[in-house]
């Protein structure tokens, strides 16, 4: 069995951030809108100096060098992102400057809203099990992240920046469990990018919260019937019975733990439908469950997706079973701190967990659920090996990427500097013959960054 997973990841984060307290306040709103209501502390941002190449960059040579990772081992290179600076040309062949005389990696940039980074996670481990796999050049590489950035007005607390690079191979430590992906794809306008001319998305936003609970459950749903078949059970079993952790896709905090009670919700539903006694922690949600059991199933599904009360009464099973606690919180720090990196988010949060816990996940099993607008969306199982050998390992993640520390690190800014930095991004969106404005010092040092776009928007990249 070739164990094919993730073997190393890191992560670039911008040096600079503003808070979610600051944010209510500059922006005049009721204080803990943001903070509570959305979930969020802090939110990373970059100014002109910086693009989603030079974020990649970033990404991808910090993996390659503090693991030491020989380029030319390299046989398959992706990224994921759905910032583009360029409709043909993508990131993936910008970062050609980290690989040396290595010209032979397959992959290409993947897209799909926040999806693309789980889609070249999928593609990469596809590889990595494939004849196509060679022992010489054994590793996959992807990237996943994006500059996420809102026009002023109720998302823009809901941006962030950021990219997480991963190793993929064989013997992993963090093992793709296979048999029990399920995804899920609809045809929906919730969040889209039709705006050639503007780096601001369109978000319908309680659509899109919608659309991502409908993916939730249906992805939830699949993945628990081949995993409890998988195993030979016989009846539904409960998300705290069958995995250690919990990781989603997190645009924001507050969605997260709505997801968590969501899920524990489908338990509910599953139950009640198996004909099985419904767990006593679940009592509180029995008359929503029974009715999304029952004749009017859709309509009944479709109400409980806004209904307020029910939120309540998962939200008192949530603190009963201490489900959020145990299963999620280690697994959503990162995103608090940074806020949406769209298609690195769900990535970033297993690095969190990652270096949270370490070695203690070891002989421990994650959920995954990776969601992107538009939509696509997939849950996956993750197997975090007791019997891993070999160079990488958990702790080696988490003493390497040390994403804490990182976090650490960065300065907190004034919101005016937020918000004049995104008048300069939105006056260098699209140009030719420019050079950034902002000071190349806000980079932090050993980050690339954008140097200058020519007459022809040909893009040069140096590094601090
Ligand atoms: N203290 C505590 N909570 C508060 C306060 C306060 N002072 N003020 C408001 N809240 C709560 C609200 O009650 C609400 O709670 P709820 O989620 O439990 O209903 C929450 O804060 C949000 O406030 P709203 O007024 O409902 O929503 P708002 O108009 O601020 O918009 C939204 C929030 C829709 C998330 C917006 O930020 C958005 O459009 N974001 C981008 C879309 C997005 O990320 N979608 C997710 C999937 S798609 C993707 O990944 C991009």
């Amino acid at each position: 069995k070739p164990n094919v997973g993730i073997l190393a990841m890191d992560a670039y984060f911008p040096g600079r951030y503003v808070s979610q307290d600051d944010l209510e306040q500059a922006d005049g709103v009721s204080s803990g809108k943001y903070t509570i209501g959305l979930g969020q502390k802090e939110m990373a941002f970059v100014s002109d100096r910086e693009d989603i190449n030079s974020v990649m960059l970033s990404a991808v040579s910090r993996l390659l060098e503090r693991y030491e990772i020989d380029p030319a081992l390299v046989g398959r290179l992706e990224v994921g992102t759905e910032s583009l600076v360029d409709k043909s040309k993508s990131s993936r062949t910008t970062l050609m400057s980290l690989f040396g005389d290595n010209r032979d990696m397959e992959g290409a940039t993947v897209m799909n809203a926040c999806y693309g980074g789980t889609a070249a996670l999928l593609n990469s481990a596809a590889w990595a099990e494939s004849s196509e796999w060679r022992a010489e050049k054994p590793y996959a590489i992807y990237v996943a992240g994006d500059v996420a950035v809102y026009e002023a007005g109720p998302a823009r607390p809901t941006g962030g920046c950021g990219a997480v690079a991963v190793l993929v191979g064989r013997d992993a430590p963090i093992r793709l469990v296979p048999g029990v992906r399920t995804s899920y794809a609809e045809d929906a306008y919730d969040f889209y990018k039709p705006s050639m001319s503007s780096e601001y998305p369109v978000v319908n936003g309680k659509d899109s919260q919608v659309c991502y609970m409908r993916a939730l459950d249906s992805c939830y749903r699949g993945f628990k019937a081949r995993s409890e078949a998988a195993e030979g059970q016989t009846a539904p079993s409960m998300l705290t019975d069958s995995v250690g952790s919990m990781l989603f896709h997190s645009p924001y905090n507050k969605l997260v733990q709505q997801s968590l009670r969501r899920l524990l919700f489908n338990d509910a539903v599953r139950a009640i439908e198996a004909g099985q006694p419904l767990p006593e922690a679940l009592e509180p949600v029995r008359e929503w469950a029974e009715a999304c059991a029952g004749q009017d199933s859709a309509a009944a599904l479709e109400a409980s997706y806004t209904d307020r009360a029910l939120d309540k009464a998962l939200q008192a099973v949530d603190r009963s079973l201490s489900a959020h606690a145990s299963l999620v919180a280690p697994g959503e720090t990162v995103s608090q701190r940074v806020g949406n990196t769209y298609t690195g988010a769900m990535h970033a949060n297993l690095l969190g967990l990652v270096c949270n816990r370490g070695a203690n996940l070891r002989g421990s099993k994650a959920a995954a659920f990776s969601y992107g607008s538009g939509l696509i969306a997939t849950m996956f199982g993750l197997d975090f090996a007791a019997d891993a050998t070999g160079p990488f390992t958990l702790e080696r993640i988490q003493e390497t990427a040390d994403v804490f520390g990182a976090l650490d690190a960065r300065t907190r800014v004034p919101c005016e500097q937020f918000t004049s930095d995104m008048l300069l991004r939105e006056a260098a969106y699209g140009r030719n013959s420019f050079t950034p404005v902002s000071p190349i010092e806000q980079v932090p040092p050993g980050a690339f960054y954008l140097e200058s776009v020519d007459e022809t928007w040909r893009r040069s990249y140096a590094r601090r």
